[in-house]
């Protein structure tokens, strides 16, 4: 059997691909264009595995996905792929229309084409998976309830509505033509091999590196925490029992202030590799302009795929944000390597007041 992934050389994606590979024997087709955020030194320790079949290209390109398909008769897909970062969609949002939309577009028509002409088992035992966000909700104030997955759709930036967008093909593909397909609404992620554009990663790579710690607007902006291996897990069990046709939530019940996020990876620093001048990293901490039409708040309702799948976090936030910042620690060289020429130049213009 064989599962073919896209985006599985990115942050979320190739964690999937090596816990995937360490529980089973089941063979994945990664499919990635290797942008900027993808890193095929994430899977530097399948080099040499044959369950691991590495193909560099776009999920637009439907010669090459209607070849993989072809070859690999794959029983599921699972879409990862995507222009992920808010800040980026912000500076330029034609990345995320084309691959987000236009890629997922080409995606679904593929594997439509594939899915249609199996025989009829195959048929029914097929999935399409699409991995999605809770920003396609919109924006939470301090006391509305956690997002559920019938809340209505409000997406704020670039990014979320190119999300939000995708979300609507593949429910759409399903409606329509009958494609097996199964889409997850996830919160925030931080965990190994998240690059550091992102929120947390950047504070531990910032901090060690004696540079600001620069926090968006007051820094009381509320994201519900998930590790990432746990957002894996949820995957894996929506891949093996979700309902066709169906949402689901997932999220780890650990809202937090971003202030607090940047505090409590200041302190685990502070602990494992103090700073020389004796000094708390607490003390780079930099308020800079807010980010534009920032959300303030979400939260994600996950007792659905709980009642239904039996899945849970196994992660607190105390326990998987001291793993992240000892990985980071323990792991110098995958951090010089990420920071390449265009990350440095992402960096100097987006945070160009600090
Ligand atoms: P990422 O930016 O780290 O990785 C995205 C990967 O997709 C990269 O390897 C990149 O090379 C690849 N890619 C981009 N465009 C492509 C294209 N046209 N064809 C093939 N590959 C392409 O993103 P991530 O954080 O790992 O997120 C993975 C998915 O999960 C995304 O769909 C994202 O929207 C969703 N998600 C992320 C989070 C989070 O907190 N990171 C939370 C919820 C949902
Ligand atoms: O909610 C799920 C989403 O989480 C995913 O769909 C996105 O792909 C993922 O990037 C993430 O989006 P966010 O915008 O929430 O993540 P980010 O790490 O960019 O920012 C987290 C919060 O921290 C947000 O409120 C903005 C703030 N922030 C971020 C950066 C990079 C800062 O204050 N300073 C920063 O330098």
């Amino acid at each position: 059997m064989t599962i073919l992934i896209t985006g599985g050389a990115g942050f979320i994606g190739s964690n999937f691909v090596l816990d995937w590979l360490s529980a089973s024997d089941e063979r994945v087709i990664n499919l990635d264009k290797l942008t900027y955020a993808g890193n095929v030194h994430n899977l530097a320790e399948l080099a040499n595995d044959p369950r691991h079949i590495f193909v560099q290209g776009d999920i637009g390109d439907a010669g090459l996905v209607a070849g993989l398909l072809k070859e690999h008769r794959p029983r599921a897909v699972l879409n990862f792929a995507a222009e992920s970062h808010v800040d980026r969609s912000i500076l330029g949002p034609g990345d995320f229309i084309q691959t987000n939309i236009v890629g997922t577009f080409h995606l679904l028509e593929q594997v439509r084409a594939f899915w249609s002409a199996l025989e009829p088992q195959a048929q029914a035992d097929f999935r399409f998976l699409h991995v999605s966000t809770d920003e396609v909700y919109g924006s939470l104030s301090s006391d509305d309830a956690a997002f559920t997955e019938t809340h209505r759709y409000e997406p704020n930036s670039p990014y979320s509505a190119s999300k939000a967008a995708s979300d609507h093909l593949v429910r759409a593909y399903h409606h329509t033509y009958g494609l097996p397909v199964l889409t997850t609404n996830c919160s925030n992620n931080y965990g190994p091999l998240h690059f550091p554009e992102k929120l947390i990663p950047l504070m531990i790579v910032n901090a060690q590196a004696g540079k600001p710690l620069p926090v968006y607007g007051d820094g009381q902006q509320v994201r519900d925490w998930l590790y990432v291996k746990d957002h894996c897990s949820a995957i894996r069990k929506v891949l093996q029992g979700g309902r066709l046709g169906e949402t689901y939530n997932i999220g780890g019940w650990n809202e937090k202030p971003n202030l607090d996020i940047v505090h409590t990876v200041c302190d685990l620093l502070d602990e494992l590799k103090p700073r020389a001048d004796g000094q708390s990293y607490r003390s780079q901490i930099a308020y800079v302009t807010d980010r534009p039409g920032h959300d303030r708040r979400y939260a994600i309702d996950a007792r659905k795929i709980e009642q239904e799948l039996g899945w849970k976090p196994t992660e607190t936030f105390e326990t998987g944000i001291r793993k992240t910042v000892q990985w980071y620690l323990d792991h110098p060289q995958w951090v010089a390597q990420v920071q390449s020429g265009a990350y440095r130049e992402w960096v100097a213009t987006q945070y160009a007041q600090v």
